[in-house]
């Protein structure tokens, strides 16, 4: 059937709702280069002003998931996946992924790029040289079945809706679309063939999602989509008013996850990946016991099972897996500038989102569809919220290739910064946990 597609934006600007036939012709029409991105970025911002009733984002998510191919994986597999809906220094998937396959589990992981101010996990992992994230559909399988897990992206072959779109919403303002999430969330999962998704829900300054009325209303939202297509979800809504860790920035965090795989303390990554790793083995079934969930996960770690997962899984899509012994071989930047703080007292706000677009000037994201990366640039910032700083203290750096960029973009950091002269507390990483019940 064919549609004006004018008249199916203003449909949708005036607030009603598209039919599985509106929404598909206009999908289908882009996708076939029939519709042209202008009119896809209008309808995007019109979903993103009005929003969509349920039954509609899992009628845009059915669609999604039909512009490619569904996997299935035998059911004894019980695979499991996780994924955030994005913040900034959020390198989790890369260490959960070969943790969970050192406890036996099955993760096909399909992820996305940097999204808005946020970071994006396949854009890190090729900042390993030589690391490939456009497998077929066929290697992918095997990855999983011989390694436990592979992280690929979206592409002709798997979810192109969401490849495409994703990727417009990314410069055109529409990323913090409920509606929108929801849809290209859980079309990834699905079409994957994870039958159980723990969502890193984030929540704060540095994220989509900027307050827990929000983040309540997307956990309903994930998990309705979820059980309409047979798949188990759990959530955990974490806090995004810090960046996670203490580097930001596509191969610096490679270095940092595999620091972190060999033993190095950081305490929030740390928090974070157990919190969500413990409820992947329960939420597979791997134990119902959370005490023996987590003495597998810690022996992964000190065992370095996960490490030597990882360095399989490197190898295995093309990277070079030296670069577990020897970072230097990950691009690095030629400035490091430093961050100075000009006052004293006990940070109490961070603006992340701020330092995620700063970070962008510096090229760890992109302004546009063609934009390209660089790799090596980002920025080490261990302060959180409630630690103490002096004046003229280094409270962190950029690195970056371009020297007065460089300097730019760490007074930004720096201005993103409120120091208090009062003592402020640490705020909690974990805020809820919503666990599958059914
Ligand atoms: N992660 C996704 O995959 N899609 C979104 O829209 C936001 C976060």
């Amino acid at each position: 059937m064919n549609f004006n597609p004018v008249e199916l934006i203003i449909k949708k600007k005036t607030g009603k709702s598209l039919s599985f036939s509106e929404l598909k012709y206009f999908i289908e029409s882009y996708l076939n280069n029939k519709l042209p991105e202008y009119q896809m970025a209008s309808l995007l911002m019109a979903i993103n002003l009005q929003g969509m009733e349920i039954k509609e984002i899992q009628t845009l998510t059915e669609i999604y998931i039909e512009s490619g191919k569904r996997i299935k994986f035998p059911s004894n597999y019980r695979t499991i996946d996780k994924h955030s809906t994005g913040g900034v220094g959020d390198k989790i998937s890369i260490v959960l992924a070969p943790i969970i396959a050192a406890c036996e589990g099955k993760i096909p992981m399909i992820s996305g790029r940097g999204l808005g101010h946020t970071g994006g996990t396949l854009d890190k992992l090729e900042s390993i040289p030589g690391f490939r994230t456009n497998l077929s559909e066929e290697q992918f399988r095997k990855l999983v079945d011989e390694i436990g897990f592979s992280i690929i992206g979206q592409s002709d072959e798997l979810i192109p809706a969401d490849r495409r779109i994703y990727a417009l919403r990314g410069v055109t303002g529409t990323v913090d679309s409920l509606s929108l999430i929801t849809a290209s969330i859980m079309s990834k999962k699905i079409a994957e063939g994870a039958q159980n998704l723990v969502i890193d829900l984030k929540v704060g300054l540095g994220a989509f999602i900027k307050n827990i009325e929000t983040a309540n209303e997307l956990a309903d939202l994930l998990i309705k989509t979820g059980e309409k297509f047979g798949q188990r979800v759990s959530v955990i809504i974490s806090n995004m008013n810090s960046p996670l860790g203490e580097y930001a920035g596509n191969a610096l965090e490679i270095r940092e996850c595999i620091e972190y795989l060999k033993g190095k303390n950081i305490p929030d990554i740390d928090l974070l990946t157990k919190t969500l790793a413990s409820e992947m083995l329960l939420l597979s079934d791997i134990t119902s016991n959370k005490i023996e969930a987590e003495t597998m996960i810690n022996n992964s770690i000190k065992n370095r099972t996960a490490l030597d997962s990882f360095r399989k899984f490197v190898k295995a899509q093309g990277g070079n897996p030296e670069v577990c012994d020897d970072p230097s071989i990950l691009p690095q930047a030629e400035y490091e500038i430093p961050i100075i703080s000009d006052n004293e007292g006990w940070v109490e706000s961070i603006d992340t989102q701020n330092i995620g677009y700063a970070l962008i000037d510096i090229g760890a994201g992109r302004k546009a569809l063609d934009s390209k990366l660089n790799y090596a640039s980002g920025t080490y910032l261990p302060k959180k919220i409630g630690n103490h700083v002096r004046k003229g203290e280094q409270i962190g750096k950029v690195f970056c290739d371009e020297e007065e960029c460089g300097k730019e973009v760490a007074k930004k950091i720096l201005g993103s910064y409120k120091i208090s002269n009062i003592e402020v507390k640490p705020q909690k990483l974990i805020i809820k946990v919503i666990r599958y019940n059914n």
